[in-house]
């Protein structure tokens, strides 16, 4: 099991798209472990796009990243990162596929509605940074044994 970290940015929140996208995630079977809506303070910002602070788009991105409220949500699932940033599509709203989230919910290269983590490796830094020691939730679903075949005693 892995858990990846999801930020709904601020074009979700406002175009009141929570819902729906938290909806394609449940609906695939990951399991929400942690989940808060918050103002993303600057450093915290510059920190988590740090590997783009040389590129053209850096200062624009942190202002659309603080200019409004955000939902940062733990999702966890067998590969769940990859199978999130699968979900999510491509980086640009105008390229990304129909039937990935921002395929479907959005055009903007820019306001691209939501933000996922990259590798394992990431999600583990970013869920430290945006979630404190006992934030997360450890708990199973009463639908867990029909989301994954765990005769084999681990979730397959
Ligand atoms: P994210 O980190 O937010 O999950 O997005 P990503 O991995 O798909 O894309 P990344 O290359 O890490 O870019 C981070 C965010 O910067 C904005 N961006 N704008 N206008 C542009 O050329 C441009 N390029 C990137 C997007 O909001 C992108 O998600
Ligand atoms: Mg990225």
């Amino acid at each position: 099991m892995q858990t990846t970290l999801i930020i709904l940015k601020p074009d979700a929140v406002q175009r009141g798209l929570m819902g729906s996208i938290i909806s394609r995630f449940e609906d695939k079977g990951l399991r929400i472990v942690g989940c808060k809506m918050m103002l993303i303070p600057r450093d915290l910002a510059e920190k988590h796009y740090e590997v783009h602070a040389d590129k053209p788009f850096y200062e624009g991105l942190l202002n659309f990243m603080t200019s409004g409220p955000v939902l940062v949500i733990a999702l966890q699932g067998v590969d769940a990162v990859e199978v999130c940033r699968k979900l999510m599509g491509a980086t640009f709203g105008s390229k990304a596929e129909p039937g990935t989230i921002r395929g479907d919910f959005g055009i903007s290269n820019s306001f691209n509605l939501i933000h996922g983590s990259d590798s394992p490796e990431t999600a583990l830094e970013e869920l430290d940074r945006f979630f404190k020691h006992g934030d997360l939730i450890d708990y199973e679903r009463a639908i867990e044994p029909w989301v994954y075949d765990m005769t084999a005693g681990s979730p397959e």
